[in-house]
């Protein structure tokens, strides 16, 4: 593979960032994850201007101008032949060659790293047709989910929790309300109306979920932005996640408990080919 790395595209091995960068020892960095269909890259821009935001709440250097961020992207999927797939970005704070918990002056240079990963079957994927079991687990996350850091060690524990419950996710749960997958947003539908939280800091802002629901509205569908229980989504007649990677995926229990008749619900299923076909 070859990837980038602070202006440079290099092969895997030879790529390297200082032991002494605060995304490592301080997961002080943020990232973006795009997906590539078709050898194309799906909704740039509205990762470029969440990057943006992620950065300027963190008081973090842009590390290149999003034009060349969008040449950095289309490069690295045409040099790795990548059909379907993702592009994964991260800036971090960098180092001034210390560990301090002090910010380095505002002129250090960020760390910028970028690499794909080869996805095929990625919209084709069978998980979807079975539809996802999910477990649900406290949110113990910290207060500003809005900015896509690189602080994922709790959603990966909690994917990991679900894993050994023999399930394939997990949702967080606040004060009984559920605020988000550990990689996704989540929704219900019931009585033919679509559920979600709305937007705030205790959620990302998923670039997948305006998308969607943009095209639920277009589609006639209704949508009710508010707080829902986790009580409220096991009594839901369906339920679904979004994110650039899953794009729409049915879920199919929760705890457990079987959602409707236990299969992927006909308006998750009808969003995901609406998506599908829209962004290819
Ligand atoms: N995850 N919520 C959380 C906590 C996420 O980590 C993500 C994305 C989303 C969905 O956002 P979007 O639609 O913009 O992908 C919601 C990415 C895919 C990841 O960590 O791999």
């Amino acid at each position: 593979r070859t990837v980038y790395v602070n202006g440079e595209y290099l092969p895997e091995n030879e790529a390297t960032v200082s032991i002494f960068d605060r995304g490592f020892l301080m997961a002080d960095g943020v990232y973006e994850v795009t997906t590539v269909l078709d050898g194309k890259l799906i909704d740039f821009d509205g990762h470029a201007v969440r990057l943006q935001r992620s950065l300027d709440e963190l008081e973090m250097q842009a590390a290149c101008s999003k034009d060349e961020l969008l040449e950095i992207h289309r490069q690295l999927v045409e040099r790795n032949g990548i059909v379907e797939g993702l592009v994964y970005l991260q800036v971090t704070r960098g180092s001034d060659g210390d560990r301090d918990f002090v910010f380095p002056s505002a002129d250090t240079k960020p760390t910028i790293v970028l690499f794909t990963q080869n996805k095929p079957g990625l919209a084709d994927n069978p998980a979807a047709k079975k539809g996802a079991k999910i477990i649900s687990i406290e949110d113990i996350r910290w207060g500003r989910r809005d900015i896509k850091t690189v602080q994922l060690l709790y959603p990966s524990m909690g994917k990991m929790m679900a894993k050994k419950a023999g399930c394939d996710d997990a949702w967080l749960v606040e004060d009984g309300h559920v605020t988000e997958g550990t990689s996704n947003n989540a929704y219900l539908v019931k009585d033919g109306k679509i559920v979600t939280r709305p937007l705030s800091t205790d959620i990302l802002h998923g670039i997948t979920r305006k998308a969607v629901l943009r095209m639920a509205a277009e589609a006639q569908m209704e949508i009710e932005e508010r707080l829902f229980t986790i009580d409220e989504a096991k009594e839901a007649d369906e339920a679904f996640v979004t994110s650039a990677s899953a794009f729409v995926m049915p879920v199919v229990e929760i705890d457990g408990v079987a959602l409707g008749n236990g299969t992927p619900g006909p308006i998750a299923t009808r969003l995901r080919e609406i998506y599908l076909d829209e962004s290819r």
